[in-house]
């Protein structure tokens, strides 16, 4: 089956009344006289808190299309980290993490250390988070493919064969690259993470998280851990997730193909002064991407402005169609500030490091005319005095 029919067919519902859509089931517990019942995957089918029908659906579509063996669908993409990190982190156990990931994912990380967990931060680049990793074997590894808010792709590829070198688990949050650009567990990847708030759902209006893993017995054990975390997703928003990924393949295509527009026109604009996108044959990642993701190079652009955070805020306001707004993946074009947004748990000492400056803005380019788009920017930018 290919990856968009898998996206619409691969929840396997099955049905007698003949019922194409599969159903919400909006039930608590189930009926249990003495032993439980068990899921389709054998494990106890008593209590929604725990596994739900309705979220088994969604879990087939997304293992599938992540090539996964099994996966778990939580109430948001900081539930999928948490409830992972709970699973296979201990005390003494080091965990290794670029300094640019999504914010509240480093502030976990950080705060893992009140645990003993030896959390170790290093720049943002595939050298330094392989260098880490050899240098102490045995870690717990995030990295995410395409960095946030700089789009710096990392080469996932290597990090997994150093990290199955090392004896270390690699974790990747594939947020940004979606299964439609990369998938790491064909690449020899055990554990994938998403916010499927952003792409996979597709429509900003719903929090969902997933763990897609090559193994079974760490779904297992996660799967206690979801249980006793409590961080299970709640079936109508399972329903609201299986609708939109549905059309997850033709949307990541053309949020592609509009952000390189907006790329291009961004690039010539004199109010800019740099633009991050890998699609960019200037970008420093250009060769990289080409070859992990097939000729799409994501829907999100990155660009300094010319001025800092009074033009930001001149910038900002006097955009009409594109919404400032601290979320990406949906039809609607968002813009960010990540320096007070998703960016702002990153301490201070590494944001300079990092490129992350007053001047720096995030589009996550939606699904709408890309001449509207530009149009909107264009009107914007030349308020920038
Ligand atoms: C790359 C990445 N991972 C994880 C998260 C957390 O996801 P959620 O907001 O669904 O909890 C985000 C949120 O923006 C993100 O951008």
């Amino acid at each position: 089956m290919g990856k968009a029919t898998e996206s619409i067919h691969g929840h396997g519902f099955g049905d007698e009344v003949g019922s194409v859509v599969p159903p919400i089931y909006l039930t608590t517990p189930f009926r249990q006289v003495i032993e439980a019942q068990l899921s389709d995957r054998g494990l106890d089918l008593k209590y929604s808190r725990e596994e739900n029908p309705t979220v088994r659906y969604l879990e087939r579509v997304l293992a599938r299309l992540e090539g996964g063996v099994d996966a778990l669908a939580t109430n948001n993409g900081m539930a999928a980290i948490s409830t992972i990190l709970m699973t296979i982190l201990k005390s003494g156990l080091r965990l290794i993490l670029p300094a640019e990931v999504y914010g509240t994912t480093l502030g976990l990380a950080i705060n893992m250390r009140k645990f003993g967990v030896e959390t170790v931060v290093t720049m943002p680049e595939t050298k330094d988070l392989a260098e880490a990793i050899k240098a102490n074997p045995g870690s717990v590894v995030i990295v995410e493919t395409i960095t946030n808010p700089m789009l710096r792709v990392i080469d996932v590829d290597h990090l997994i064969k150093v990290s199955r070198d090392t004896g270390s688990t690699l974790i990747v949050d594939n947020t940004m690259a979606t299964p439609v650009l990369y998938r790491p567990i064909e690449h020899g990847a055990e554990l994938v993470v998403h916010s499927a708030t952003k792409y996979i759902s597709g429509h900003n209006d719903v929090l969902a998280g997933v763990i897609v893993s090559s193994s079974q017995s760490i779904i297992n054990d996660a799967w206690q851990w979801r249980r006793r975390l409590g961080t299970i997703i709640q079936p109508l928003d399972a329903y609201l997730v299986l609708r939109g990924v549905k059309t997850m393949n033709l949307r990541v295509r053309r949020h592609c193909e509009n952000a390189m527009a907006v790329a291009d026109f961004l690039s010539n604009h004199p109010k800019v002064r740099e633009v991050y996108y890998p699609g960019l044959k200037s970008s420093a990642y250009h060769e990289l991407a080409s070859r992990m993701f097939n000729g799409l190079y994501g829907g999100i652009v990155s660009f300094k402005i010319k001025g800092g955070r009074e033009e930001a805020r001149e910038f900002l306001n006097a955009l009409s169609m594109v919404k400032p707004a601290p979320s990406f993946g949906g039809p609607e074009s968002l813009i960010t500030y990540p320096i007070t947004s998703a960016a702002q748990p990153i301490p201070d000492e590494y944001k300079a490091k990092l490129g992350i400056d007053e001047s720096l803005l995030r589009l996550s380019v939606g699904l709408e005319d890309p001449e509207d788009i530009i149009s909107d920017l264009d009107n914007a930018l030349r308020r920038i005095p």
